[in-house]
């Protein structure tokens, strides 16, 4: 019998956009998932949007929208994002739906009936101009171990401590600027305790990675305390049922949204029911992806909800690290915060798919997106290996013998080998060793390239009276090819379907193995993929170094807030950060094209006091240079200079929009404004 997998991805918070850092995650599950599929499983992979909580209800405030008209429009953003990166979800939800909201309910009242609730008054910050309780993260004050200025409610980024935000000095409500005020409210709590004995076998139960198991035990240790659910209201999200002004905590329903939109898959779905996975007896398997930092919430509370509700529990949580670039943090004033709209403004999506698995190995640990090796590996790897394969070969098949190939390989010993390396990459597949899958894939690609510089069939075209031997070396060269297209196919699904269009065969799974293409006809090669130049690399930084200068000055803390590491990218400036930038007038003196790369145009700068810049900037596509001589803009004059291939960026030229070919528009002051003026 086929196996019943259930596969889902961690729900992205619905009041930003998806960037790398997040991809690796979805990536990382979608390549299971394919993998799955290609081996004959019943494999179905969910998502949603998790669209509740105080940040997501705090934005729309300050767009003066309702939070259903924000969690829609960012729905449909993070949904073509998705499908551009060919993140192959079964069905994407959100958990603000009726499902969601029918299987919160139930869930909490099912753990209410069997005694797992308490309620207890707490006191807690209060923001009396606003007249809403203060989540930690929205109050801000003097630390109290070292006392530095304007930190957190939950732990200070200067000394590391953690603490109460009823321990800061001088605290304010990052809303208002108020001073919080101490009011008690009744809260509702999930007894984590009473689940000690259950999670501490399920925990050591090879549900888990190692390393996992080993970090809950701290947490063990230190005792499994209470969990608040609720918040009182005004929150965006789900009434508790029998109370008025009290709230599911958003991480209370949401993983419930797997659930949710799994349920909503089977009311389209004839072939699924909800209880085929969820049941207590389910004989299915329940796999959740998702990162570090929420481990918390899948391994401790998740499976105890479950348990307490008399529903299965995971079969597997698998955790992945979090992404750096170049080796640092994400950083957006490096222009490495990269979006996922900004990356494929500039590049082709499975590009990033293949360096993502050519890197992580299925360990909790951080993997790097370091940009030059990424060109490296690309163009030596996919261009340069793989799809070189193809056009060596296919060209004389076509050429000479329109297409047709030989009915006997010139070297079926090698075809063998090829078929054999299936076991071990699909074992690498199955336990997320894809950097290893990889490793293995690109070997048999260098054995292949070998065969083909070693046969040279270039040699042999030349040579009267052996066309039986070049049709011969082309079909073992295709054949070699074929399994690499295979093995590949999780990683680079769209590339495969060009593969199969041009090969004229069915569509590539595990089962294609035993297949061949002696006999078989093909058709005309079309080139499968370019290779990656380094300007569509500088382009993409620097569009993401202006994503920031569009976003900084109306930022405002609605930054998602949460119980675990965030990306520390806090969305809210102060003033002073802001006059640290320094904007000038300046008039552009000589505009010119960059050989070599598409986007970028080189602009001579006169800043008036500050002397002459050169500045390259992405807006080649809605400029033409000789339209810019003698026109004033605004600068960016103390960026960190940086090195592009074509020379040293000194500053960015502002611009507007440049999203989806609408754009970019350079700013400009009025007349009169004169090189040098500071722009404040
Ligand atoms: N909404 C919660 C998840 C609820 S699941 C019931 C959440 N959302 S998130 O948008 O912040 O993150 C979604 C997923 O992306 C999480 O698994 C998170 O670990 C992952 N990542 C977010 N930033 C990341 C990196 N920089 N690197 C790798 N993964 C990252 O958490
Ligand atoms: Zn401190």
């Amino acid at each position: 019998m086929s196996r019943d997998i259930l596969v889902t991805s961690a729900l992205p918070y619905a009041n930003g956009s998806i960037h790398l850092g997040h991809l690796v995650e979805y990536i990382q599950t979608d390549v299971w998932v394919r993998f799955q599929k290609s081996r004959g499983a019943h494999c179905v992979y969910v998502c949603a949007d998790d669209a509740h909580g105080t940040p997501i209800m705090l934005k729309a405030r300050d767009e003066g929208i309702e939070p259903e008209a924000l969690i829609e429009r960012v729905a449909r953003e993070h949904k073509a994002d998705f499908d551009d990166f060919h993140i192959g979800f079964d069905n994407y939800h959100s958990t603000h739906s009726p499902e969601n909201r029918e299987l919160s309910e139930l869930i909490y009242n099912r753990l209410q009936a069997a005694g797992h609730i308490a309620r207890r008054e707490i006191q807690q910050a209060f923001d009396p101009e606003q007249q809403m309780f203060l989540p930690d993260r929205f109050i801000r004050g003097e630390c109290p171990k070292c006392g530095a200025a304007d930190q957190y409610g939950d732990s200070c980024e200067v000394c590391g401590a953690t603490y109460q935000p009823t321990d800061l000095k001088n605290p304010v409500s990052v809303l208002s600027g108020a001073t919080p005020i101490q009011k008690a409210s009744e809260h509702y709590f999930f007894q984590l305790g009473d689940f000690e004995a259950f999670l501490h076998d399920w925990t050591r139960s090879d549900h888990l990675q190692d390393t996992v198991t080993r970090k809950l035990d701290e947490w063990f240790e230190a005792g499994l305390k209470d969990w608040d659910i609720s918040r009182d209201a005004p929150y965006f999200g789900f009434r508790i049922p029998g109370t008025e002004d009290k709230y599911f905590y958003v991480w209370l329903d949401a993983p419930i949204g797997y659930m949710a939109s799994l349920q909503n898959l089977c009311a389209r779905r004839g072939d699924l029911s909800f209880e085929r996975y969820w049941s207590k007896d389910s004989t299915a398997e329940v796999h959740h992806f998702i990162g570090k930092d929420i481990v918390y919430f899948h391994a401790l509370f998740w499976p105890a909800m479950l348990e307490g509700a008399g529903l299965r529990s995971p079969t597997a949580i698998h955790a992945h690290g979090f992404l750096t670039v170049n080796g640092e943090k994400m950083s957006k004033s490096r222009g490495t915060f990269i979006k996922a709209r900004t990356y494929l403004q500039h590049l082709p999506a499975e590009f990033l798919r293949y360096y993502f698995c050519a890197k992580l190995s299925g360990r909790v640990e951080d993997l790097d997106l370091n940009l030059e090796d990424f060109v490296y590996r690309i163009n030596s790897d996919l261009i340069g290996k793989y799809v070189n394969l193809a056009s060596r070969s296919a060209g004389f098949v076509h050429k000479r013998f329109g297409g047709q190939l030989a009915d006997q390989h010139d070297r079926p010993a090698l075809v063998q080998h090829f078929v054999a390396a299936a076991d071990p990459i699909a074992d690498d597949f199955e336990h997320l060793r894809y950097a290893q899958a990889i490793r293995r894939i690109m070997a048999l690609a260098d054995e292949a390239n070998a065969y083909v510089n070693d046969r040279q069939p270039w040699v042999v075209a030349k040579q009267e009276g052996r066309d039986a031997e070049l049709q011969a070396i082309c079909t073992t060269a295709l054949e070699l090819f074929r399994l690499l297209t295979l093995y590949l196919k999780p990683v680079l699904p769209v590339t495969a379907g060009r593969a199969e269009g041009f090969l004229e065969i069915p569509p590539l799974d595990w089962q294609a193995l035993t297949a061949d293409l002696t006999g078989h006809r093909i058709g005309k090669f079309k080139p499968l993929l370019q290779r990656i130049e380094q300007d569509a690399i500088d382009a993409m930084l620097a569009a993401s170094q202006q994503d920031l200068a569009a976003a900084a000055p109306a930022a405002k803390s609605t930054g998602q807030q949460k119980e675990k590491q965030s990306m520390s990218e806090a969305d809210e400036i102060k003033i002073d950060d802001f006059t640290k930038v320094d904007l000038r007038v300046a008039r552009i003196v000589k505009a010119e094209a960059v050989e070599g790369a598409d986007k970028l145009l080189r602009l001579q700068l006169d800043v008036g006091a500050l002397g002459e810049r050169q500045v390259f900037a992405g807006i080649k596509s809605a400029y033409s240079p000789e339209s810019l001589t003698d026109r004033a803009v605004i600068l960016v004059a103390n960026l960190a200079p940086r090195k592009m291939r074509f020379g040293v960026s000194e500053g960015m030229v502002l611009a507007a929009g440049g999203d989806e070919g609408n754009g970019p528009f350079l700013l400009a002051p009025e007349p009169g404004a004169k090189p040098g003026m500071k722009v404040r």
